[in-house]
């Protein structure tokens, strides 16, 4: 773990952020980011269920960039060759600034062992 002190949120963007989740978001990940119940099963198809963006998922294990074109690209941005995925890509309703909104949303559900961990892998992977 990194010992290096914690980035401050930018609350006019956590702020901008939070609306942006509840209209686009919410129905799958969840209103608190608390994702799908048993979301790292399989279903029928093989898809994944949306999982879910609090501390109890995986998104603060990625780097910013990789959660921004996750959003951007949707299932495009997975490496999955035949496996179907239900992630929508965002880029063509969000703009730059309101993907990184409602990134800096998400980190609001994150503790503060999450939000260091995210900080140091984003080095290597930053915001485009
Ligand atoms: C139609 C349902 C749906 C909606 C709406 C949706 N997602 Fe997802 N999302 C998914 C699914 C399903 C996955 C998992 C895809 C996979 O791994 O195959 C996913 C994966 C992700 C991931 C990467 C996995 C991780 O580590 O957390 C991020 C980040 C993400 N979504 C963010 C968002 C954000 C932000 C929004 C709103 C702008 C959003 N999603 C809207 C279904 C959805």
């Amino acid at each position: 773990m990194s010992a290096s002190a914690l980035v401050a949120l930018d609350e006019r963007l956590v702020e901008l952020g939070g609306p942006i989740y509840a209209a686009n978001c919410a129905s799958c990940h969840g209103t608190n980011g608390e994702g799908t119940a048993d979301w790292r099963v399989r279903a029928e198809d093989g898809s994944l269920p949306p999982p879910p963006h609090d501390a109890t998922g995986h998104t603060w294990d990625h780097a910013d960039g990789l959660l921004y074109r996750a959003i951007r690209d949707g299932c495009d941005s997975y490496s999955v060759g035949t496996t179907p995925c239900n992630m929508p890509r965002f880029g063509i309703r969000l703009t730059d600034e309101q993907i990184r909104a409602v990134i800096e949303f998400m980190r609001t559900w994150w503790g503060p062992d999450e939000r260091a961990f995210q900080q140091e892998v984003t080095k290597s992977d930053p915001f485009p």
